[in-house]
């Protein structure tokens, strides 16, 4: 092929090619935003995540509160406390039941089923899960003498000590929740103005017996709430 011929058709196609490539124009309406309007977009965002996140769940750009987790402070809301922050009120209660529940594990054991002749259980008791009235006031003052449960006698010398001197009524109230529901047994939560409740009407200095907390056996504190996850609303309506 000579040098002043036609173009050939390779010349042809990258030429067709290019122009091919070219996108057509947008109309005028469809233009892409402007890059400042996007940069304000951005902007809006980050303000308004600063609001919203401390009302959404604690998130904050502030590391200077004095109660934030960045600054190394504790957070007094109620349930705010660690991993706590993000359980409701019935999960709580039996997260730190749990832990609380040592000091009583080494009597009534790890499994809530006691030992035979020596520590009653309180897996399947109904001195747990019965009224409320009784387990609170056997807690807090202590238990003295012959008692049968789940239809076994026990009269450990010495009984049960007290414990509303060493525990919280907060304390008290987490165990009794966490002792109401573990091992099979179902009851309702019981709250630290239920156990205080029981302290200011009862201030004996000695155990009960059995035969005395009988009129107790089936009552209920006022104030209870269901267990479950339903208790979060309970509690929140309250
Ligand atoms: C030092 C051992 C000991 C510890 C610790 C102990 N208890 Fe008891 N508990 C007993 C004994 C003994 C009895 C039975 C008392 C009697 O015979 O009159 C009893 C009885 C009970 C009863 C009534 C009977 C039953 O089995 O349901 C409950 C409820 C109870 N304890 C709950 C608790 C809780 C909750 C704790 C922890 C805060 C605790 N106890 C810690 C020894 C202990």
């Amino acid at each position: 092929m000579s040098a002043n011929a036609h173009p050939d058709s390779t010349d042809l196609d990258r030429i067709h090619s290019a122009v091919k490539r070219e996108k057509a124009d947008l109309p005028p309406e469809s233009q892409p935003a402007p890059l400042w309007a996007t940069f304000l977009l951005m902007l809006v965002a980050i303000v308004a995540g600063g609001q919203l996140g401390p009302m959404a769940g604690g998130w904050s750009f502030d590391v200077s509160n004095p109660f934030s987790i960045a600054a190394g402070g504790m957070d007094p809301r109620p349930g705010a406390d660690g991993a706590g922050a993000t359980l409701d009120p019935f999960a709580l209660a039996m997260k730190k039941g749990a832990s609380g529940y040592a000091i009583c594990g080494g009597c009534h054991q790890g499994n809530g089923a006691g030992l035979p002749g020596q520590f009653p259980p309180l897996a399947g008791s109904e001195w747990v899960t019965g009224g409320t009235e009784r387990l609170i006031r056997v807690v807090q003052h202590g238990l003295v003498g012959a008692i049968t449960v789940k239809g076994q006698g026990y009269n450990t010398p010495g009984g049960m000590q007290p414990f509303g001197a060493a525990m919280s009524s907060q304390d008290l109230a987490n165990v009794l929740t966490y002792i109401r529901n573990t091992w099979g047994n179902e009851g309702t939560m019981i709250t630290k103005e239920m156990v205080q409740k029981v302290r200011d009407e009862e201030k004996r200095a000695t155990q009960w017996t059995e035969a005395e907390l009988q009129p107790f056996a089936d009552k209920n504190v006022e104030g209870e709430i269901p267990a479950g996850p339903g208790a979060t609303a309970a509690a929140a309506a309250k």
